[in-house]
């Protein structure tokens, strides 16, 4: 097979390039290791930048995020038994994030190659990118008993933290920087009616919680646990009960409980790969970097890479311009790291650190007292939040 950029993964980096770059006239082959159903089984986060929104929409993908996804103009913060609005819109001059499922998402994004009939290829095992320093690239993997071969001029690793792609660049030409938290979430879906109409992040002694939605019948929430604990120690009441211990008497009183319909320990990590480029293979998304959840910018960052090359790959193809691809990791590495540093003080500013003094649990104190004693501070949180420009 023959194609102009060989993507790797068809999570929502891989298949929202290909969909971008379909529409600009410009051939794409997305090998995804997974079914669709596998991938599509996946519950992850729900909070998109108003930069991603409009992402979607040039994609031509967004009809369902405009129609069923909720605009939120604000979120709380709750500690010492209060609550304190961010209030988004204000503090951006209008910006705000939409709510809506990444599985969601990634649905619609299947649907949207399948109508302009993109092809993603499924159960593609031992995918190996090679020859990436050479001008003819190309991509070798497996389907049943073939071994089939894609030549392309550029390929794209958007296959997960977990993925060949990054590890198919020799160690001496990748640096990785990395910070592993002292705990994980805990997370629970559950047909109920969400607690708040906007997210909860919660600052307690006894850890973190976050109080979240897909929609206004169907809640997600978290709670901060040590990280050896498994998710068959948590029954579903247990889980409840500690996540109401963490919250507000009044946001505790008025919670709707249920029977959980997924639950999962997702660990919290940080984590850079430079640089984004080696020869003719880019990273994008999760491939390259991974934030801790609790600034919401998983996704979010993945959004910024895929900016940069998909305009990188059509100045390429239409105007015979290297330049965004000459400078496409020291720029997506620009953002990368502000979505990083924002990401991690979000994290430290709201979790308990097993290893905390007391001097450090101070500290954290006056960062959240001084956040809602300046509209200053509280702008910069606001403007991270809904995402930086591109
Ligand atoms: N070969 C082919 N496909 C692979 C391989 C491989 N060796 N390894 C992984 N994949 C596939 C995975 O099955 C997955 O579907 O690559 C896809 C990567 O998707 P994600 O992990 O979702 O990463 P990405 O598309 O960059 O999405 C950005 O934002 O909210 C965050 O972490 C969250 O996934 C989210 C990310
Ligand atoms: C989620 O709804 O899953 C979610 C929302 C906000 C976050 C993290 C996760 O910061």
């Amino acid at each position: 097979m023959k194609t102009q950029v060989g993507i790797i993964g068809g999570g929502p980096s891989g298949l929202l390039l290909s969909q971008l770059l379909h529409l600009q006239g410009i051939d794409s082959i997305v090998l995804e290791q997974h079914s669709r159903e596998y991938v599509l089984g996946r519950i992850r986060a729900g909070v998109l930048e108003h930069g991603f929104a409009a992402l979607m929409r040039e994609a031509r993908v967004a009809e369902r995020m405009d129609r069923e996804g909720e605009i939120h103009d604000g979120f709380f913060i709750a500690h010492d038994g209060i609550k304190e609005r961010v209030d988004l819109k204000g503090l951006t001059g209008g910006n705000s994030v939409v709510v809506y499922g990444q599985t969601e998402l990634t649905r619609d994004l299947y649907e949207g190659r399948e109508k302009l009939g993109g092809i993603v290829i499924h159960n593609a095992e031992d995918v190996k990118p090679r020859d990436l320093q050479s001008a003819r690239p190309y991509l070798t993997f497996r389907k049943g008993d073939d071994v089939e071969r894609i030549d392309c001029d550029y390929i794209i690793g958007c296959d997960g933290f977990h993925g060949v792609s990054r590890k198919s660049i020799p160690k001496d030409k990748i640096t990785e920087f990395e910070r592993i938290y002292p705990f994980g979430w805990l997370g629970v879906l559950s047909r109920t009616k969400p607690v708040s109409p906007e997210l909860i992040y919660a600052k307690h002694e006894r850890g973190f919680a976050l109080c979240s939605l897909r929609s206004q019948a169907l809640s997600r929430y978290y709670i901060q646990v040590p990280l050896q604990d498994t998710v068959e120690q948590w029954s579903d009441e247990q889980f409840w009960t500690e996540l109401r211990r963490r919250l507000p008497q009044d946001v505790a009183a008025a919670m709707v409980t249920g029977p959980s319909i997924e639950k999962s320990i997702a660990p919290l990590r940080s984590f850079v790969a430079e640089p984004m480029r080696h020869g003719n293979l880019f990273l994008a998304g999760d491939a390259a970097h991974i934030v801790p959840p609790t600034g919401a910018r998983g996704l979010n960052s993945a959004a910024s890479d895929i900016y940069y090359l998909y305009h990188a790959l059509v100045d390429h193809y239409k105007k015979r311009d290297d330049s965004g691809l000459d400078g496409y990791s020291q720029r997506a590495l620009a953002r990368v790291w502000k979505g990083q540093r924002f990401s991690w003080w979000m994290t430290t500013l709201l979790h308990r650190f097993p290893e905390s003094s007391a001097f450090d649990r101070r500290l954290q104190e006056t960062d959240l007292a001084y956040l809602f004693s300046s509209q200053k501070a509280l702008a910069s949180l606001a403007e991270n939040y809904v995402g930086l420009p591109f």
